[in-house]
């Protein structure tokens, strides 16, 4: 995918991030220029050499040539120093300015497009399109200008020394170059190709390796070394195709180079054998027309790599072009802290964007006052999470509205929204960091002290102090050093450390063994007070003590009271019940009743 042919034209969009740069970017033109012109000077000076020294055997025109020489040579390094410097450092900048724009503008985007575009291609467009530009734009946009520069002066210095001879090269060189060109393109289009087969070695690897303990608990070494090297005989054999291809073009250059300057040596001679042409005129003719031969040559291959660019700027461009669907109005309404009721949908219908004839939610009606601690009880899959997820406002309902402090979330500012929720995911996400880090991220600014309170409050300080280096720890990809139970704690641990208004445990205490179970729900008790809690339990004994519990099933609100109003009403509440009852009455086969409590979520 990194290298779809684009109009060169899309390189404009690149601008607004080069002209912060534009002096240094001026300023390397300049040294181009200064590079181009001794370039051009070289020829110049051959031809006196030639000329006046060695054919008048001329000692002190040699020995001032020479001076001149070792001069020149010096504004030259000086030049190519400072060109490569501004040109590759205007690379490295711009990049990491386009980079860190494309970070800026992810993490604003509404949650759906990262369930739509795979986080590897937009990792890729993160890394490697970005790495491309840099290299482009640092390297490659230089090489082009230079080699049209060259080209341009050299046609003109061919034009000055000798024009019968300019006009055969000005024919000859289309007719070598354009094996070369058609050649090229298709060394290209292997050499695409062939990193085609490296990603997907990469990829493939890539997984195995994150999937290492399955591979090895099934014995499946020797499938997967089997596989592999199915990937990478496939792109040995590209790599082949394309180096035999490359041998073959260096080969004809080359040796259709070398023709076409015997070509310009035999008429050159013969003319400085009439003497119409003195012998440093053909020497500085031939050094021009290599000059001008190699300018094309790299104008040539410059094309396909800015088309490259292109592609990665077109990429870059569409995803710094995506709108979020959820966004803060223009002019947000203050929220009432104070308003008597917290949390309510009215008439809600929604369905994910991925299954828009599915309805997650079914015209969905409910208000949760403050400071409330309400239940959320229903099978799997009747949109309990869901209800969350609106309620955070990662998406907007079809239909209906859902309002917190009694003003629309879609007429709030999303800073008001979010900062006043704790959400306990069913899932404990971590990050690759330490305790510290991980409670911290609920509220940045927190003491050390503060954050040892709330992973007390969460029962998890005394499993923290064994790790090796305590707080310090490092807890790996998304916690693989802890248990299930133990990432649950540290992110109950960050959402008291937030102190929410309002607080959403999704299944929180799912993973736990009875005993610490048992100790977080006092925790979690203590933390409900003052403020509104909803909770989706999957335990009976968290249900009893709440205020009120919502039977949800199929996106519907069902029933709703207390639990033994609900065990009155509802013949659905009853049967969930009843199977947590058994549970509790046969404590003997706890893994069948795991299972069962899995798949009721009451
Ligand atoms: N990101 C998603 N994209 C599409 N469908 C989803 C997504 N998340 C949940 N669903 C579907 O929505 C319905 C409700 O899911 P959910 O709210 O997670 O149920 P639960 O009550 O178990 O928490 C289910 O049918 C589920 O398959
Ligand atoms: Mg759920």
């Amino acid at each position: 995918m990194a290298d779809q042919k684009r109009p060169i034209s899309v390189l404009r969009n690149l601008w607004p991030y080069i002209k912060p740069y534009r002096m240094r970017l001026f300023a390397a033109l300049a040294a181009l220029l200064v590079t181009t012109a001794i370039n051009a000077s070289i020829g110049q000076g051959l031809r006196v050499v030639i000329d006046q020294g060695l054919i008048a055997q001329s000692l002190e025109v040699l020995n001032q040539a020479l001076i001149i020489m070792v001069a020149v040579v010096v504004v030259l390094a000086v030049a190519t120093y400072l060109r490569f410097y501004w040109v590759t450092s205007l690379g490295e900048y711009v990049t990491a300015d386009i980079r860190r724009s494309v970070f800026r503008h992810l993490v604003t985007l509404h949650p759906s497009y990262f369930e739509e575009n795979r986080s590897g291609e937009i990792m890729s467009r993160l890394t490697t399109d970005t790495t491309l530009l840099q290299s482009i734009i640092g390297s490659s946009v230089s090489f082009a200008l230079r080699s049209f520069l060259t080209m341009l002066v050299g046609i003109v210095m061919l034009l000055i020394t000798n024009i019968k001879l300019t006009a055969i090269v000005l024919l000859s060189v289309p007719i070598v170059l354009l094996p070369i060109i058609i050649y090229g393109k298709r060394v290209r289009e292997l050499s695409k190709s062939s990193q085609d087969r490296i990603a997907d070695v990469g990829t493939y690897a890539g997984e195995i390796i994150q999937q290492m303990k399955v591979v090895q608990s099934y014995h499946r070494q020797d499938f997967e070394n089997q596989a592999f090297n199915t990937e990478v005989d496939a792109a040995l054999d590209v790599a082949k195709a394309r180096i035999r291809q490359r041998a073959a073009l260096i080969a004809v250059a080359i040796s259709l180079s070398f023709i076409a300057i015997g070509f310009m040596v035999w008429i050159g001679g013969r003319d400085v054998m009439t003497g119409a042409m003195s012998g440093g005129e053909l020497a500085a003719f031939l050094f021009y027309a290599v000059m001008v031969a190699m300018g094309v040559a790299s104008i040539s291959e410059i094309i396909g790599e800015l088309q490259r660019a292109a592609g990665a700027t077109e990429r870059l461009m569409e995803l710094l072009a995506v709108e979020s669907d959820i966004q803060s109005p223009q002019a947000p309404l203050a929220p009432n802290f104070n308003a008597p009721t917290h949390v309510s949908f009215d008439q809600v219908n929604f369905s994910y964007p991925s299954r828009p004839n599915e309805k997650a939610l079914n015209a969905l009606t409910l208000a949760i006052a403050r400071n409330e601690t309400v239940a959320l009880v229903g099978p799997s899959g009747a949109g309990k999470s869901t209800l969350f997820e609106l309620l955070l406002r990662f998406y907007d309902p079809q239909q209906g509205s859902i309002a917190i402090n009694q003003v629309d979330v879609r007429e709030q500012s999303l800073a008001d929204i979010r900062q006043h929720i704790a959400l306990v995911p069913q899932q404990p996400v971590l990050f690759s960091a330490d305790v510290w880090h991980n409670i911290r991220y609920g509220n940045p600014n927190a003491s050390d002290e503060q954050v040892l309170a709330a992973a007390k409050a969460a029962n998890a300080h005394e499993f923290i102090e064994r790790l090796p280096e305590g707080y310090g720890s490092y807890l790996g990809e998304n916690g693989v050093r802890l248990s299930g139970g133990q990432k649950q704690r540290i992110v109950i641990a960050r959402a008291i450390l937030a102190n929410p208004e309002l607080l959403l445990l999704d299944e929180a205490t799912s993973a736990l063994d009875a005993q610490s179970e048992h100790l977080v729900q006092q925790a979690l008790e203590k933390l409900m007070q003052g403020r509104t809690t909803i909770i989706i339990a999957h335990r009976l004994a968290t249900v009893k003590n709440v205020d009120r519990i919502l039977l949800l099933q199929d996106g519907e609100l069902k029933a709703q009271g207390s639990h033994n109003e609900l065990m009155q009403s509802s013949e659905l509440y009853a049967k969930l019940a009843s199977l947590q009852f058994n549970e509790q009455a046969t404590p003997e086969k706890p893994d069948l009743d795991q299972k069962v409590v899995a798949n009721s979520s009451i």
